[in-house]
């Protein structure tokens, strides 16, 4: 009993040779679609019908080299098995070359040709699981739109799920970019109010005023220029969640009034009299230390409390690099195909320095950096030379005196200019960083980049240090080295 139950494309222009084959691969339990040549299986190929090649070198019209290339066009995972007479032995070889998986002399030894088929198929067949698996893999790290593998990523994913299902109250904590409104959303999206209105309120982008007419409505007439009554977006969200950005610019005026409505779960409208009950989950939003703002006394230590009943802190990026490589190709897939590119990859010069900067702007400034390298790189993988300046200044000094700050200035010395923004009339650079022998002077490169550093943090040195990505310890080191006090 055979197991065998692919189906195999002969080719050859001998119908004699097709048919023992035929009958051949067919006892052995396999399904057989034969033809004569290489245009016709290029469109039973195009049809999805085989399994595997298995073909003539020799055929009249395109051979096997030239069918080799154009089937793996169709199908880059088809396995090709090329049968040749000896004298042909090299034309086969660059078939394989060529991407074929192997080749038979003739006459054909049919037991090596079981076997080499079962292995060809076998093969292709552990790539597909391979496929599936990776996929299966990369759904794990990845939660709505949130992607991440890092322990942070991870324990924020099944905090979210916890979460989502309670109607608690949810603060969210981190800075710029960190993914707070992603955040948000996948708490909602994970809920039972997911079907329920979603609605962000940007507690930063209105004036007082506004903002408060914003949230709760208003009825006719309630101040000049409300002609028609209008619902809050805090009604607007019956049954779903309010998401409010940037809590912490809220006034202690309407904080009160905000701490009412939560309390009661009832508003009334601005000018209006009769109380309306609303069902709404509540999430929040800062990158203020809400707790001192507390203390300082900018914000109510009542409301506090009640919005921080479950707190969700958004983990900084320069904390969780291995998420680095992750997010560069979500980016990159989504930029390749808003710009209609192909870019495969970051080269690993590039990752180095990609992983070695601080992302002060989380992963938004790491999207708008993948976004600005995909406009303007012209190759298929994106190179040190794309990155932006401040990238490149970090990497040079983080890589300080090693071998690897070559790549930050592999481009050369017209490109360090760019690089350390030097202003070219005050500073003569020409052979100042790389001698006549070629040789690189790092400590220069080095000291240039700590003064820029230092000028450009007004000497604050905390400041200057951080935009170096490198501690005070190391920073005061160089400070005393080049004398630049
Ligand atoms: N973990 C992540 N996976 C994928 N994309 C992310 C992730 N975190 C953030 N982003 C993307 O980065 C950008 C910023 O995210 P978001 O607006 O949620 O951040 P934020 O914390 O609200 O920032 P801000 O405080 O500046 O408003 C968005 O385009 C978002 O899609
Ligand atoms: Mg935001």
């Amino acid at each position: 009993m055979s197991i065998n139950t692919e189906t195999i494309l002969v080719i050859d222009d001998k119908k004699n040779i097709r048919e023992v084959l035929k009958d051949f691969l067919e006892t052995e339990g396999y399904m057989v679609v034969t033809c004569g040549t290489g245009e016709e299986a290029l469109n039973l190929i195009e049809e999805n019908l085989p399994d595997i090649v298995l073909t003539d070198f020799k055929l009249p019209g395109i051979d096997g080299i030239e069918l080799t290339r154009k089937i793996h066009v169709l199908n880059s995972e088809m396995p090709i098995i090329l049968f040749t007479a000896y004298g042909s032995i090299s034309s086969a070889v660059e078939a394989i070359k060529a991407g074929g998986y192997d080749y038979l002399t003739k006459p054909l030894d049919y037991d090596l040709l079981k076997i080499v088929l079962r292995r060809a198929l076998d093969q292709k067949l552990i790539k597909q699981e391979n496929l599936l698996l990776k996929e299966e893999v990369a759904k794990r790290f990845n939660l709505d739109k949130l992607i991440g593998k890092s322990r942070a990523m991870q324990k924020l994913f099944s905090l979210i799920k916890t979460v989502a299902a309670s109607s608690s109250a949810v603060l969210i904590e981190g800075e710029y970019g960190t993914g707070k409104e992603l955040i948000a959303k996948a708490i909602h999206r994970y809920s039972d109010r997911q079907g329920k209105p979603f609605i962000i309120v940007d507690c930063s982008a209105l004036p007082e005023g506004l903002l408060e007419s914003e949230l709760f409505g208003y009825e006719r007439g309630a101040f000049t220029g409300a002609s028609n009554r209008k619902k809050g977006r805090i009604e607007l969200a019956e049954g779903g969640t309010v998401f409010l950005d940037e809590i912490g610019e809220m006034s202690l005026a309407l904080q009160s009034k905000l701490l009412r409505v939560i309390e009661e779960k009832q508003l009334v409208r601005l000018g209006g009299l009769h109380p309306i009950s609303i069902d709404f989950r509540l999430i929040t939003a800062t990158n203020r230390d809400l707790k001192s703002e507390v203390v300082s006394g900018n914000f109510r230590a009542d409301l506090f409390y009640r919005l921080n009943v479950i707190r969700v802190k958004a983990p900084a990026l320069r904390d969780r690099k291995e998420d680095v490589p992750l997010l560069v190709d979500h980016f990159l897939a989504k930029f390749n195909r808003q710009e209609g590119k192909s870019i495969s990859g970051v080269r690993p010069d590039a990752m180095n320095m990609l992983l070695s900067y601080n992302w002060p702007g989380n992963v938004r400034e790491l999207e708008n950096c993948i976004e600005r390298m995909s406009v303007i790189c012209p190759e298929k993988e994106l190179d040190t030379e794309y990155l932006p300046q401040e990238i490149k200044e970090a990497a040079a000094l983080h890589y300080g005196s090693t071998e690897k700050v070559k790549v930050a200035v592999a481009e050369g010395i017209q490109d360090m200019d760019r690089c350390f923004n030097i202003d070219a009339d005050s500073y003569t650079y020409t052979g100042s960083y790389i001698d006549s022998t070629g040789n690189m002077h790092l400590d220069r490169v080095e000291r240039e980049t700590v003064l820029k550093a230092l000028e450009k943090a007004n000497w604050n040195k905390s400041k200057a240090a951080r935009l170096l990505n490198i501690d005070r310890k190391a920073l005061y080191n160089r400070i005393k080295k080049y004398n630049l006090l």
